[in-house]
């Protein structure tokens, strides 16, 4: 029987997936919150754990690399990766948005200027609305752009809302709502249908 490996992405969702597993009675022993370690088995179920940057999860999964894999829908509409979504997983709910500094009035005459992770999501976002905008690709403090002159406006998931109001930003659209979803590989869905269908049918029974 082969392994079947499951991509997790690093960061703020990877207790809430590995606990997932755990209600599943699937413990990743070698796994410790220090740990520098990117690999972890369950030898007795035949099941491997990489823990990847969360923007790559879509193509571990849709390269086959990873046989499912969990990932943000923001993460997900970005890629565009092609993987079969089959579940939301109900956790890591947050906003897409457009965010802006308090009072900030934007010259209608100038290309809007949007700082983003997102890049891909903000231009279909703007392009439906019919603004064109010219995207600037940030990795993170997306907030920080507006403040300094970067851009004018932001597109970015939001949680708590914290990080907006500490640094003087509002909410000006919203563009959707965001959940963690398990995804598969779709060769896999075939190719190892009895183990998948094992860990899709657990997962469900505890969502
Ligand atoms: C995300 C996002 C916001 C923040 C929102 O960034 O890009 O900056 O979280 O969370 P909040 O509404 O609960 O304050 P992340 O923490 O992933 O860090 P980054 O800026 O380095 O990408």
């Amino acid at each position: 029987m082969d392994y079947i490996n499951i991509a997790l992405p690093k960061g703020r969702l990877t207790n809430k997936a590995l606990n997932l597993f755990e209600k599943l009675d699937i413990k990743f022993e070698d796994y410790t919150k220090e740990s520098r370690k990117l690999i972890f088995e369950n030898t007795t179920e035949k099941l491997r754990v990489v823990a990847v940057k969360a923007t790559d999860v879509p193509i571990y999964v849709e390269q086959g690399a990873a046989d499912i894999g969990i990932a943000g829908k923001d993460v997900l509409l970005e890629s565009g990766a092609s993987v079969f979504e089959l579940m939301d997983l109900g956790f890591g709910k947050c906003r897409f948005v457009v965010a802006s500094l308090k009072n900030n009035e934007l010259d209608i005459n100038k290309k809007l200027r949007v700082a983003t992770k997102y890049p891909n999501v903000a231009k279909k976002y703007f392009h439906q609305q019919g603004i064109p905008i010219e995207t600037i690709k940030l990795n993170g403090s997306v907030e920080l752009a507006p403040i300094i002159g970067l851009s004018d406006v932001i597109v970015d998931i939001v949680e708590t809302g914290t990080t907006l109001k500490e640094n003087g930003l509002v909410v000006t659209d919203e563009i959707c709502q965001i959940s963690s979803r398990l995804i598969i590989n779709r060769a896999s869905l075939k190719t190892k249908a009895k183990q998948i269908d094992k860990i899709i049918k657990g997962i469900q029974g505890i969502i």
